[in-house]
């Protein structure tokens, strides 16, 4: 606390677009990184999956029913096919055209210029070994070829951090490359163990709660054991405003633009 009992606010909370920030464009989508590049948000939260061939995609669920005009599961189709649906018309008809855009699309487009939150949606050992070779061929985007201080370069500065449910996951992606930077994303209502907040410490930069969970004490418990945390999923001010004074590192907004003066 602040000599004056006021919460300890931070200099500048990270301020990262859900699925590209999918209150303004469509989900996952160029249109919505795009849109966050220039805000600037300092991360675009993205979602990824592996097509029937290999190839790893930008999208959250598992079929393509809800965001495109297809129908049929992500993992049944090739990229040549998912390439082919129009993943904007379900938002609005001026963004019709849209595509699912590839990872390596996306890395190519902003690694090293934009922070890039990206979340293995599966937790497979081959999910990281490939997310793994991906990402290794943009090293440069990582941290520790990027900064003075690696401990906080991937943070803020248009680092890379992969983000996931799934513990086991993290820890087998974190084998392969012990240099990018990991978050863990806890579901609402998960009590969290001192044992389990000690484990983390070994490989984990951030613990993502649901931002009903991010309240002071939790903040600050994970705060005490080194840890940092970006709430899911903001919408609203007073969700923020809330945030902020119980310390949040940053958050996870559908809204970007909104909520970058704060
Ligand atoms: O970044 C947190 C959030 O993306 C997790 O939920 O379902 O939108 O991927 P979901
Ligand atoms: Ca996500």
């Amino acid at each position: 606390l602040l000599p004056d009992g006021a919460p300890p606010y931070r200099a500048k909370p990270v301020n990262a677009a859900h699925r590209g920030g999918m209150g303004a464009a469509p989900e996952n989508t160029m249109a919505a990184f795009d849109m966050s590049a220039s805000i600037p948000a300092d991360y675009i939260e993205l979602d990824v999956r592996t097509s029937r061939d290999g190839r790893l995609v930008v999208i959250h669920d598992d079929t393509v029913d809800r965001t495109t005009d297809g129908t049929g599961s992500v993992k049944e189709m090739t990229v040549s096919e998912l390439r082919k649906l129009d993943a904007g018309s379900a938002f609005h008809r001026r963004f019709r055209g849209e595509r699912i855009p590839l990872l390596e699309e996306v890395l190519d487009r902003y690694a090293g210029k934009i922070g890039l939150l990206i979340e293995m949606k599966e937790h497979d050992p081959e999910a990281a070994s490939r997310l793994a070779e991906v990402l290794g061929r943009y090293a440069f985007a990582l941290p520790q070829q990027r900064a003075v201080r690696p401990e906080l370069a991937g943070d803020r500065r248009a680092g890379i951090i992969v983000q996931s449910f799934h513990l086991e996951f993290l820890n087998k992606f974190h084998r392969l490359r012990p240099d990018v930077p990991l978050a863990l994303l806890v579901e609402r209502g998960r009590r969290l163990r001192d044992a389990d907040l000690f484990e983390y410490t070994a490989y984990i930069r951030y613990v993502n709660l649901h931002w009903k969970d991010a309240d002071i004490r939790t903040i600050q418990r994970l705060h005490a054991f080194g840890l940092l945390t970006l709430p899911y999923t903001v919408r609203r001010y007073a969700q923020m405003t809330r945030l902020l004074k119980a310390g949040a590192d940053g958050w996870i907004t559908d809204y970007p633009a909104r909520f970058r003066s704060l």
